[in-house]
């Protein structure tokens, strides 16, 4: 326990010494909220894999069955609140001069904290776009028609999310790595740093010389490239961190 302390005592100063911070965030930052993590036990719906539905070739092989799969999802997630991970971040912005949080999570519990300064890597699950006029809208209708059509043109809606396979919007892209470009330190917080580009964002603040922090329940492939690596929950540490800021 003594290590824990002495390893969040030092991430704190850094923290308390730095202008900009950025924070990364991954699933594990809303299992405390009971989101089920996509590499976990639970990261199944009807013996389907997400990585099986949520891509272009399913959704133009069975609309229905991946709008099923995010009705289902849609379903799960409304009720669920932010942890005290996620609040724990609104403190750190409200601190921190310069703080941007980017997150891999489409399960708006970022947003719902009060995030401000939030760059949705992957998109959100209550935002629907228009797969013939491109509108993007938010709508929480629980659940959606199976083949929701959109108010403008009757085109068919899709969600607007990143599918495996697909590109990020670069210019949300850009405005995460800016700000990776020009941390001072960087917190990495319940990702398994697997999915590409999120993962190279470790490297980049590595090589622009940014202090970076890892908050995880256990070892991930870029732990031994940090400058520390706290093992626990989010919902535990993250807020014993931002106490420890002046
Ligand atoms: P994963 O499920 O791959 O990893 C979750 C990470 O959170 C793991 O490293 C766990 O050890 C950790 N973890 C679990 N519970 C935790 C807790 N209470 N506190 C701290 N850490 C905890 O999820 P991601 O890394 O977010 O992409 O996955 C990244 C992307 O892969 C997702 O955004 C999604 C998926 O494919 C798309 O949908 C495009």
């Amino acid at each position: 326990m003594a290590a824990i302390a002495a390893d969040l005592q030092q991430a704190g100063l850094w923290l308390t010494e730095s202008k900009r911070v950025a924070a990364l965030t991954g699933a594990g930052i809303s299992a405390e909220s009971g989101v089920p993590t996509f590499r976990g036990k639970d990261g199944l719906w009807q013996g389907f894999k997400a990585t099986d539905l949520a891509t272009p070739q399913a959704f133009a092989r069975d609309p229905k069955l991946v709008w099923n799969f995010y009705n289902w999802r849609r379903e799960l997630l409304a009720p669920l609140q932010p942890n005290p991970a996620h609040k724990a971040l609104i403190r750190l912005e409200e601190k921190i001069p310069q703080f941007s949080l980017i997150t891999q999570n489409i399960d708006d519990l970022h947003r719902r904290a009060g995030s401000k300064n939030l760059v949705e890597l992957h998109g959100n699950i209550w935002m629907v776009r228009c797969t013939r006029c491109h509108l993007v809208s938010r709508n929480e209708e629980v659940p959606l028609p199976e083949l929701p059509a959109c108010e403008e043109c009757g085109g068919l809606l899709r969600p607007h999310v990143v599918w495996f396979g697909e590109q990020l919007d670069p210019t949300i892209l850009d405005k995460a790595v800016a700000a990776i470009r020009s941390c001072d330190t960087m917190l990495v917080i319940g990702t398994s740093a697997l999915v590409q580009p999120a993962a190279s964002l470790v490297i980049v603040a590595k090589e622009q010389g940014a202090r970076v922090v890892e908050i995880n329940l256990e070892p991930t492939p870029y732990s031994h490239k940090l400058d520390l690596a706290l093992q626990g929950k989010a919902g535990v540490l993250l807020p014993q961190l931002v106490e420890r800021l002046e």
